[in-house]
């Protein structure tokens, strides 16, 4: 009795800490600058999500508990594996600890994928625009490697604006890696158009998007009349003031809001940025 007793206690005692519910592996981790870095992660064999929408990702604090944030899935729907994009916050309550995850490491994961920026919730029209500062360009980054973003619209052009020129690097390198792609390639190619800009570095296109749609400059620049609800779609992701003025000014050419249950011009969300 004894003994048995002493055997539990020393097999308690060796038993592995508690696994993580909803573990995921990761399995590459890409720092491109002190305050961005991209991961990849193990996907749930059961997990189906369309291109641009979110899941909660995180990691546990030291008691264990989870911290999770919502973050949009930059892969597309056809991967093995799940991509994201985050920004680095030193004090952030979650990026302090993700910004240091190696391969190897495990993330906590909530198969539960939700969101706006869906092809679905946009009406059928030829042109697609995607409008995103900073982070913002995840959701993008999966809705460019998606062959039914190319078959839905003849034209796709991903506008990013970010301070620095290092800030585009991520979105650089995915859109020049494109028309190459063996899976996606022959229907990326000749239809994506790549807008970039900074705001505080100098480069070869600067401004703001918001500064650049209201001066016509990107107009000019792609050769296009304008943005009209009969023609154009577009998503909006970044920061709350830079939704809000893209809200008023895509309201302002005539679209309107579109949802999930409700189709129509245009859809926006909040990047994640703790
Ligand atoms: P700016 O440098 O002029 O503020 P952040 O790093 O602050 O999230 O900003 C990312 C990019 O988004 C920056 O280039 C920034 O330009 C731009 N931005 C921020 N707010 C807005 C806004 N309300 N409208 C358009 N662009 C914005």
């Amino acid at each position: 009795m004894n003994d048995l007793r002493a055997v539990n206690k020393a097999a308690a005692a060796k038993a592995p800490a508690p696994a993580i519910p909803d573990a995921q592996t990761v399995t590459e981790v890409k720092h491109w600058t002190d305050r961005l870095f991209s991961f990849r992660v193990t996907r749930p064999r059961s997990l189906r999500f369309r291109s641009g929408e979110f899941v909660m990702i995180g990691l546990p604090d030291d008691n264990g508990k989870p911290i999770l944030r919502a973050y949009s899935i930059a892969s597309p729907a056809w991967d093995d594996e799940l991509e994201f994009y985050s920004i680095k916050v030193p004090d952030g309550p979650l990026t302090s600890r993700l910004q240091h995850i190696k391969p190897g490491d495990q993330i906590i994961l909530r198969p539960k994928p939700v969101g706006t920026l869906v092809l679905d919730a946009l009406l059928p029209g030829k042109r697609l625009w995607f409008f995103a500062t900073g982070t913002g360009i995840a959701p993008f980054a999966s809705l460019m490697r998606d062959p039914d973003t190319y078959e839905r619209y003849d034209e796709v052009i991903m506008m990013h604006t970010c301070r620095e020129v290092a800030d585009l690097e991520y979105g650089r390198q995915l859109v020049a890696s494109l028309p190459d792609d063996p899976l996606i390639g022959e229907f990326v190619e000749g239809k994506l158009r790549y807008y970039p800009t900074t705001t505080r570095e100098k480069s070869e296109r600067m401004g703001r998007i918001t500064d650049n749609l209201k001066s016509g400059k990107v107009f000019a620049d792609l050769g296009i009349d304008g943005i009209s609800p009969e023609t154009d779609r577009a998503m909006v992701c970044g920061s709350l003031a830079f939704n809000m003025d893209m809200k008023e000014i895509l309201e302002g050419y005539g679209l309107r809001e579109g949802a999930n249950s409700d189709p129509a011009e245009y859809v926006v969300e909040k990047a994640f940025v703790g």
